[in-house]
């Protein structure tokens, strides 16, 4: 039972690991992606600068995965032809500035 002792310690190394979904995304580049690609129509479906679409109340995206998801359909819709690495750039991205999923 020596190993007891140590668990919060192995735990709280371990969390890093879960703490960001998006943890290999690059949050500048994500926000350089988004705004050349996503911003027209979110901003003419809800005015302003359309980011609003990720903070209103009905919001559709209300974990990681349907985040990750939602970029996909949008990214495959609008033909932004996004790689993986660039979805997750932008994952990076609308995590940190609206969704805040740990
Ligand atoms: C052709 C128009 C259009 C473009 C361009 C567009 N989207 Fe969307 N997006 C939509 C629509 C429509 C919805 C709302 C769907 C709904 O309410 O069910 C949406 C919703 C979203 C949401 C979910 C918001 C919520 O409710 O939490 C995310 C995230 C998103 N888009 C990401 C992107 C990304 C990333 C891009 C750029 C690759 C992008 N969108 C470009 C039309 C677009």
């Amino acid at each position: 039972m020596r190993i007891l002792p140590l668990l919060p310690v192995l735990l709280l190394a371990a969390t890093p690991a879960f703490a960001n979904p998006f943890a290999k995304g690059d949050v500048k580049i994500g926000k350089v992606l988004h705004d050349k690609s996503c911003v027209s129509c979110h901003a003419s479906m809800t005015g302003g600068n359309g980011s609003a679409i990720y903070s209103r109340l009905e919001r559709k995206v209300n974990n990681p995965q349907q985040l990750k998801d939602r970029i996909r359909a949008c990214n495959t819709n609008v033909g932004a032809n996004w790689l993986p690495d660039e979805e997750n750039h932008a994952g990076a991205y609308l995590n940190n500035a609206f969704y805040h999923f740990k």
